[in-house]
């Protein structure tokens, strides 16, 4: 029987051509990435029947204790990487400091960084989860990357990239030309382009939040949530549904392909005051894929794209979906700060470019 539909291989191959003078450098590098996400999805699938779910009793450097499946994955994508010669360094939640390029391997000319399992806290109870990956230039002339070399803002990423191991595996990826999704067939290891050029839907109907942390919102955020949660009674005149899975990729796919908002805002607990989820390899890509197709990111204070970061693992407040609706969290930001003086000291952004 023929199968219909283009592969990722085909896909990226073709890509490349309209670009003039490529190396092919970079196609092989994001087939070494998808190759050690199916093998990563695989570990997912057969997680209980080879006994790798459940703690390794472990802490990362940002003091979460790690899964099993943290440090596999983590693993399969350091192994799947280095030899290559496509890279320079690479970074990762699940390592404290860069990852070097071993001296037996070339080198090349990008860095990547990713979170290897996004919404680990699923791994047992069989909910989706993912990786995410964000590729970067190595700077010019460098080939021992240190932590600066990795701190570029998220607009300077040459792609971005999650794959979601739910009841389907998806791939779903920007190059700054749009945003296309793959589904991956699993009878020929393939994945195949099942979503080209993703838009998301502009008027929100959901929201996803973690509402057991209400108490520790800044005003803006209660401001926000309280008028969605009066739905056809408030001043938005409309009603919302809620939604929370605990995994940042899970939910963003879900935006992109029904709409809506994902909130995971700054708070007052001492560990999340200035934000819960990674800049270089969760917000970062993720909101790089999620303007692409057509919405928003923000801290709440600013465009994520525009943050320079100032070290690895730093974290940051994430809004992002629906364009509409995150202006409307900014300008309730704005409203907050100029009521009750600034609240927070803004990222470092970029100098606008003309
Ligand atoms: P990770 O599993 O890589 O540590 O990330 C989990 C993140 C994110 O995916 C999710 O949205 C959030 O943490 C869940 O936070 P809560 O524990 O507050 O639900
Ligand atoms: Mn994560
Ligand atoms: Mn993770």
């Amino acid at each position: 029987m023929m199968r219909k539909g283009t592969t990722f291989t085909r896909f990226i191959i073709e890509e490349q051509r309209r670009i003039p003078n490529t190396t092919g450098e970079f196609t092989l590098l994001l087939s070494a990435i998808v190759t050690a996400c199916k093998e990563i999805s695989d570990g997912v699938n057969r997680g209980q029947l080879i006994n790798v779910l459940g703690s390794a009793d472990t802490e990362n450097v940002q003091g979460e204790t790690q899964k099993k499946l943290d440090i596999i994955s983590n693993e399969i994508m350091l192994k799947a990487l280095e030899w290559g010669g496509h890279l320079s360094g690479m970074a990762s939640e699940e390592m404290e400091d860069v990852y070097p390029i071993p001296a037996r391997f070339p080198k090349g000319k990008y860095l990547v960084v990713f979170d290897p399992l996004d919404g680990s806290s699923n791994t047992e109870i069989n909910v989706s989860i993912g990786t995410i990956f964000s590729i970067l230039r190595c700077p010019e002339g460098i080939t021992n990357p240190t932590e600066a070399d990795f701190l570029q803002p998220g607009t300077q990423q040459v792609c971005a990239g999650y794959v979601l191991y739910g009841p389907a595996t998806n791939l779903v990826l920007t190059t700054g030309q749009g945003v296309n999704g793959f589904t991956l067939d699993q009878d020929i290891g393939e994945f195949i382009l099942t979503n080209p050029k993703l838009k998301i839907p502009t008027a929100a109907k959901e929201f996803a939040i973690n509402m057991s942390n209400q108490r520790y919102w800044e005003p803006a955020i209660k401001r926000y949530i309280d008028e969605l949660i009066a739905g056809d009674d408030g001043p938005r005149e409309k009603n919302f549904n809620t939604r929370w899975i605990a995994s940042m990729v899970a939910e963003v796919h879900r935006i992109l392909m029904r709409g809506g908002i994902f909130l995971y805002p700054k708070d007052g607990r001492e560990n999340v005051h200035k934000g819960r989820l990674r800049l270089l390899y969760e917000a970062n890509p993720m909101s790089f894929i999620i303007e692409q197709a057509g919405g928003a990111a923000s801290t709440g204070r600013g465009r994520i794209l525009s943050v320079v970061p100032d070290s690895l693992h730093q974290r940051i407040p994430v809004i992002i979906g629906a364009k509409e609706e995150v202006e409307r969290v900014e300008q309730y930001h704005r409203e907050m700060d100029a009521t009750l003086g600034e609240q927070a000291v803004p990222h470092r952004q970029m100098e606008p470019t003309t």
